[in-house]
């Protein structure tokens, strides 16, 4: 049965990943995540948390390249990792992905030319190379660059904020739906950060795409975000429009990560929210309640045990028990 025609939606999704010496203990990467999509709207859709929140593996489990233990992942209606053949060709056309490492995504040995005849063959279905050579050079020009700048050439004898427009570019071939941006400007320098990020917002407001772009960065997500989901060691802790979630964050851990970004002593702003060696991530993704009690200053009994469910503040989803119990004492 075809639904939620205009729909990407994320329901209820928990993965599991082993650790322990032979990986047969398991702990909650992801904790009955659920996000609605709205394919209708061109927006910048943020996820943002700290490295090791589970931002990547919800990535891929949209991709389809995951699998989630519990839940499922819906576009326009079809469970997407239940498709199969060209059902599953047709997703990976509408749904193309970019990565924070563009080195990563290309084989050194290998032109990059090939990689645009490959697409538009064998994901495009173009035949007719004039119409192949139309089409790459129209979406090589839609990031800065053409096809007789890049023709012959090889992965290294580009720049990396080059080589991450190229990235763009050949996920435009397939007119995606949707751009899953996993960090994509954090690996280039701050100088060609914001040409990367005025590309995305061009691809929403000219190509009227949806890009749900993942971040650690609070600052470019700021830059060019709609709205804004933010996630701790796996769970959901807030989700709404980001200049109300900027201006009054309802969670202590927005609350910090904001408060991170605003510290304009660069030294004290890299300590905190710091990256924590993966004992720690573990011991916090192992908490019952909510997974950010450990480093909580409001932290209660209750916040160990019992995750909180979602509350509507003024129009922003918060996971926080400050908003439901009101017989605990904040005060202190
Ligand atoms: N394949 C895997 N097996 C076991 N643990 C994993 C695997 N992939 C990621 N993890 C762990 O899951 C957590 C979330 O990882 P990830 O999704 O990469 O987070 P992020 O992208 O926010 O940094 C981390 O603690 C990471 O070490
Ligand atoms: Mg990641």
């Amino acid at each position: 049965m075809i639904e939620d025609k205009n729909w990407l939606k994320i329901e209820n999704v928990t993965k599991l990943y082993g650790y322990g010496l032979l990986g047969l203990k398991k702990f909650k990467a992801l904790d009955n995540i659920s996000l609605n999509i709205d394919l209708g709207k061109p927006r910048i859709a943020v996820i943002a948390g700290e490295t090791g929140s589970g931002k990547t593996t919800l990535l891929r489990i949209i991709m389809g390249v995951v699998k989630p233990d519990i839940g499922k992942v819906l576009y326009k209606g079809y469970d997407i990792h239940k498709l199969k053949g060209s059902a599953s060709k047709w997703y990976r056309k509408e749904v193309q992905p970019i990565f924070q490492d563009p080195y990563e995504a290309f084989n050194p040995l290998r032109r990059i030319d090939t990689y645009f005849y490959d697409t538009t063959r064998n994901i495009c279905g173009i035949k007719n190379r004039n119409e192949a050579i139309y089409r790459i050079d129209e979406a090589l020009r839609f990031v800065g660059l053409s096809l007789d700048r890049i023709s012959g050439k090889y992965p290294h004898e580009f720049s990396g904020g080059e080589l991450q427009r190229i990235s763009i570019a050949r996920a435009l071939l397939t007119s995606p739906r949707i751009l899953l941006a996993d960090e994509p400007v954090s690996m280039l320098d701050a100088t060609l950060r914001v040409g990367i990020l005025n590309i995305l917002k061009d691809l929403k407001e000219k190509l009227n795409m949806i890009i749900i772009y993942v971040t650690h960065d609070l600052s470019t997500a700021y830059y060019i975000g709609d709205d804004i989901s933010i996630i701790y060691r796996g769970t959901l802790v807030e989700h709404g429009p980001i200049s109300k979630v900027y201006q009054e964050p309802r969670h202590p851990y927005t609350n910090a990560l904001l408060n991170s970004i605003l510290e304009p002593d660069p030294s004290l702003r890299e300590k905190y929210p710091a990256i924590k060696p993966s004992s720690l991530e573990l011991k916090e993704f192992l908490i019952m309640g909510c997974r950010y009690a450990n480093r909580c200053p409001r932290a209660k009994e209750i916040c160990w045990h019992t995750l909180p469910p979602y509350v509507d503040v003024d129009g922003v989803s918060v996971r926080c028990w400050k908003y439901l119990d009101y017989k605990i004492d904040y005060s202190s």
